[in-house]
């Protein structure tokens, strides 16, 4: 098997020895790692899939039938651009760097790192999904994701291998060994080891999760490393597909459960209340906040000012690229009080990126209500406040309610069960994630899609059984 016809990619890997020789040892790692923890049940089932054979617009989204351990796993920049420099932080205007720069080795290694384990953990969570798919066109959706996020950890491994030497090759392999979950080897991030076994699950991970995936990516797409910027650039490409798996999701599954709250009680008519939705909301936006990493950083000040992670949007939204002489004003508990405190901007950057993010999270929680408003009903979904259920930064250790007012860690107990899903919630939307596998067919909780995939119809056989 000549593995380099394998792989499509614009990186000259067939002219790239050395590159060639440390894929070729993780290649195998890999499809062994992804038969043991890629979709259980369907790795023989061919799938109406999109696969990125080029950067140009007409290449980077082919749709066809395929296995997915037959999936073409490329390797992708965005195409460089002449003259590139240095965008923000103490650097700027520099050429960009085309090497790792050697005091920022350690840093960067660490930034690719935990965002290449984020890729494989989201499949290991989402594995056992296919088995309780609501419609075909949802479980080819969920292994469209689940291939692309694989993609994305090779986008993470040719940097380490291409740039890293003998410890990237380490942190190569270490990618394979980590587990969701496990507690003897979890995934770095928490968000990453918390279980996504039902499709409720699923769309507020996608929609809430992933999206921070796409923030972390879009300051990185902005990085002085311009292998990073240009890799992160195209990541960005496939992941609006994931954001729109769960923003959708979670709208149809809003709108079926607003058409039988008309028809009386949701739960005895199959379907998930509106309170648990809400729950849902609770916890994993809660949890993806907590991926941007404390409001008050040094760590976001060094990569900034080695130029290595911008702001969002960094080139389109802003003039000024030094962030030195601004502060950002958050609330910080102190003394049992909430207190105002100014912070240097660049040790608030986590903060910045965040902000972007939860605007962004607000736009989906407006389409869904608008989803309930449009079945006539008054109730509305709401985010929490940022400070609600924290474990990283300034609010970890505290206590909040869903408005953000400090609370005792008694009474949050106590209240818990309002805020965030109890077992007896998960319990009882997993009680409805049976298997609808005929074609043109939806579970009853929630409503089918307003179109299909690439100009399919919804009745299609997004994947054959
Ligand atoms: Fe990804
Ligand atoms: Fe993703």
């Amino acid at each position: 098997m000549n593995l380099y016809d394998r792989i499509p990619n614009n990186v000259n890997l067939s002219e790239d020895k050395r590159l060639q020789r440390a894929l070729e040892k993780w290649l195998p790692n890999y499809l062994d790692w992804w038969r043991e923890m890629g979709p259980e049940g369907f790795q023989e089932k061919d799938v109406y899939l999109r696969t990125a054979i080029s950067v140009e617009p007409d290449g980077w989204a082919n749709f066809d039938y395929v296995k997915m351990p037959d999936y073409r796993w490329g390797i992708f920049l965005k195409p460089a651009e002449p003259g590139a420099t240095v965008g923000f932080g103490d650097n700027y205007g520099h050429p960009a760097y085309q090497e790792v720069p050697g005091e920022f080795r350690n840093s960067l290694r660490r930034i690719i790192v935990t965002q290449g384990d984020t890729e494989p953990a989201s499949v290991e969570q989402q594995r056992l999904l296919g088995q309780t798919c609501p419609s075909l066109y949802d479980m080819r959706n969920l292994f469209q994701v689940n291939v692309e996020e694989g993609r994305h950890l090779w986008a993470m491994v040719y940097l380490l291998h291409g740039y890293f030497g003998r410890d990237g090759r380490d942190e190569a392999d270490a990618l394979l060994e980590r587990r969701s979950g496990n507690p003897d080897k979890p995934r770095i991030l928490e968000a990453f080891n918390q279980p996504c076994d039902d499709w409720l699950n699923f769309f507020a991970f996608t929609m809430f999760t992933d999206r921070d995936g796409k923030y972390q990516l879009s300051a990185l797409a902005e990085s002085g490393f311009e292998p990073l910027a240009r890799t992160c650039q195209f990541m960005l490409t496939e992941e609006a597909h994931h954001m729109f798996v769960g923003d959708t999701g979670l709208s149809r599954v809003v709108k079926r459960t607003a058409q039988l709250m008309k028809q009386g009680d949701v739960r005895e008519l199959g379907g998930i209340p509106l309170d648990i939705i809400q729950k849902y909301i609770n916890f994993w936006f809660s949890y993806s906040l907590d991926l941007f990493g404390g409001e008050i950083s040094s760590n976001s000040a060094d990569f900034f000012a080695a130029g290595l992670k911008g702001r969002y949007k960094e080139q389109e939204l802003y003039t000024e690229h030094s962030a030195t002489n601004e502060v950002l004003t958050l609330q910080s508990v102190e003394g049992g009080e909430l207190k105002p405190r100014e912070v240097p901007l660049r040790n608030a950057l986590n903060e910045v990126l965040r902000t972007e993010y939860v605007k962004d999270c607000e736009k989906g929680l407006a389409r869904w209500n608008k989803a309930l408003a449009d079945e006539g009903l008054t109730e509305r979904l709401f985010l929490p406040n940022t400070r609600f259920h924290r474990h990283v930064g300034e609010y970890a250790g505290h206590s909040f309610d869903v408005d953000g007012n400090l609370i005792s860690s008694e009474e949050f107990e106590r209240r818990k069960a309002e805020w965030l899903p109890t077992i007896e919630d998960r319990e009882y939307v997993r009680s409805l994630m049976h298997p609808v596998t005929e074609i043109g067919k939806i579970a009853n909780w929630i409503a089918p899609p307003a179109t299909g995939i690439k100009g399919k119809p919804f009745e299609f056989e997004y994947v054959r059984l």
